[in-house]
């Protein structure tokens, strides 16, 4: 697997399925921060889904400076959880990759601060199914574009997603499309924009 490095000195990687890098090239790492973790905010023992986990970044991240946090991530390709291992990152995470670096191997790993990241592989809309009700505070929505893959931004998944979030609880989003935020709300989601970052229009927040 060929890494990319985006502009902020980050890799990302191209699928060549869905012909679309995994993230943004102005910047992997900063899109990680500014779209999701500071966008939607992230408190000290949070449970926090990462639905399409990819690389990683969006819950190492969210790691950072924080403590007791139960990370879900979801994901259907162990080629891109096996690449981890040969990943590069800033000197800004460095420390907290280093300790997930292995997810590939332990599907599960606790780090010093006892923010755990767990990994399902497989399906993620069923893999979901399986998670409790009412209990996410946090989800970093996170699939290809819905160009590339629709069947991930409808009302159907949105209606999955809101199922496992607490009342009150924020999922945040790259995509600002219309037919996006109409499906977010019709399944009764408040939508907002969330910040610009690398181009011209907002991420998304959306709040159960
Ligand atoms: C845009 S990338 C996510 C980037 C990721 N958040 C990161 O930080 O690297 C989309 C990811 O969703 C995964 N994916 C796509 N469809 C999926 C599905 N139906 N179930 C689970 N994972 C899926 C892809 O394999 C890919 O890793």
């Amino acid at each position: 697997m060929q890494f990319i490095k985006t502009k902020d000195g980050s890799y990302t990687v191209f699928n060549q399925k869905y012909q679309e890098h995994y993230h943004t090239i102005s910047g992997a790492l900063e899109e990680a921060f500014q779209k999701h973790v500071n966008a939607v905010g992230v408190e000290n023992g949070f449970h926090i889904l990462d639905f399409c986990f990819g690389l990683g970044y969006n819950s190492i991240a969210a790691t950072k400076d924080h403590r007791n946090l139960t990370i879900i991530g979801l994901e259907n390709d162990s080629e891109i959880i096996e690449a981890i291992k040969n990943l590069s990152v800033l000197d800004e995470i460095e420390k907290e990759f280093t300790t997930f670096q292995n997810i590939a191997e332990k599907l599960e790993i606790t780090d010093d601060n006892n923010n755990t990241i767990k990994l399902i592989i497989g399906e993620a809309l069923v893999s979901i199914s399986s998670l409790p009700k009412d209990y996410f505070d946090r989800v970093f929505f996170d699939p290809f574009s819905p160009g590339k893959q629709p069947e991930m931004w409808s009302r159907k998944v949105f209606q999955k997603v809101r199922n496992v979030m607490k009342q009150g609880a924020k999922l945040s989003t790259y995509s600002c499309a219309k037919s996006v935020r109409q499906n977010m709300v019709a399944v009764g989601f408040k939508v907002m924009d969330g910040p610009i970052v690398g181009r011209k229009s907002p991420a998304t927040i959306a709040v159960k």
